[in-house]
């Protein structure tokens, strides 16, 4: 097993009973992805949610008329979350398989409306890594399909103290001091470059209090709209 997934199995360790669904919250990012897709007239098809942990934000695209399909690395998060897919029936299908998203992804080419990656890329251990999960993640979007990818900023509180205090190997990378996870952290020009195979619709910078690691501050996060060319 990847140091990395031992890092979320422990994260993902299964809760004792399942919760609602309607105490699911959404990462805002999200919300507003679904905001602009009801814009847009574009909520309906399939969708996928990369890294989709246990599921918040897959059921929350479900409630929003797609057939959703969830990739993730630990399988006890995949068993919780289809467990409470199984408990809520009456949304439209969500599907939650093992897969490691910077693997060739087992979707066909133009087969997802929307994509979304909350903050799940950003754990890939390698450029490498990133660079084949972008790639899958354009190839199996429907051309004229839209993606949302939400990473942390440079700026953030945490991510600025761990960067110069525990770097990883890559610049803006960090190997957290506390449990040894891999995040790769972006400057707003660095991402938008990554990203530069798809339209960008949107780009927005995210300053909010937040409560994280034991300790209050600003958290600052980067959210990108994407479209994949017709
Ligand atoms: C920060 S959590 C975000 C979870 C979810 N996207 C959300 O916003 O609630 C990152 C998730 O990505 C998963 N993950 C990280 N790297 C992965 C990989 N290479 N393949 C599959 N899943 C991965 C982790 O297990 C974890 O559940």
């Amino acid at each position: 097993m990847r140091k990395q997934q031992q890092v979320w199995l422990k994260e993902h360790a299964i809760q004792a009973a399942l919760p609602s669904l309607a105490s699911l919250e959404p990462a805002s990012g999200v919300v507003f992805f679904v905001e602009f897709l009801t814009q847009q007239q574009r909520l309906t098809g399939t969708a996928i949610d990369i890294g989709s942990g246990k599921g918040r934000n897959s059921f929350y695209l479900a409630k929003h008329s797609f057939e959703v399909y969830g990739i993730e690395y630990i399988q006890e998060a995949i068993d919780f979350s289809n467990k409470l897919a199984e408990q809520n029936t009456g949304l439209q299908p969500v599907y939650f398989q093992w897969g490691e998203i910077d693997k060739p992804w087992p979707f066909a080419e133009n087969f997802f409306d929307v994509a979304i990656d909350s903050f799940a890329s950003i754990d890939i251990e390698t450029k490498v890594g990133r660079e084949l999960c972008r790639e899958e993640m354009f190839r199996t979007l429907k051309p004229g399909g839209y993606a949302l990818v939400t990473v942390c900023s440079i700026e953030d509180e945490w991510e600025k103290e761990f960067i110069t205090h525990s770097p990883g190997l890559e610049p803006n990378s960090t190997i957290w001091p506390e449990n040894g996870k891999f995040q790769k952290d972006y400057d707003e020009l660095e991402v938008k470059t990554f990203y530069r195979n798809f339209k960008l619709i949107e780009f927005k910078k995210i300053v909010k209090p937040a409560f994280k690691l034991g300790r209050s501050g600003l958290a600052t996060n980067y959210w990108l709209l994407l479209r994949k060319p017709n």
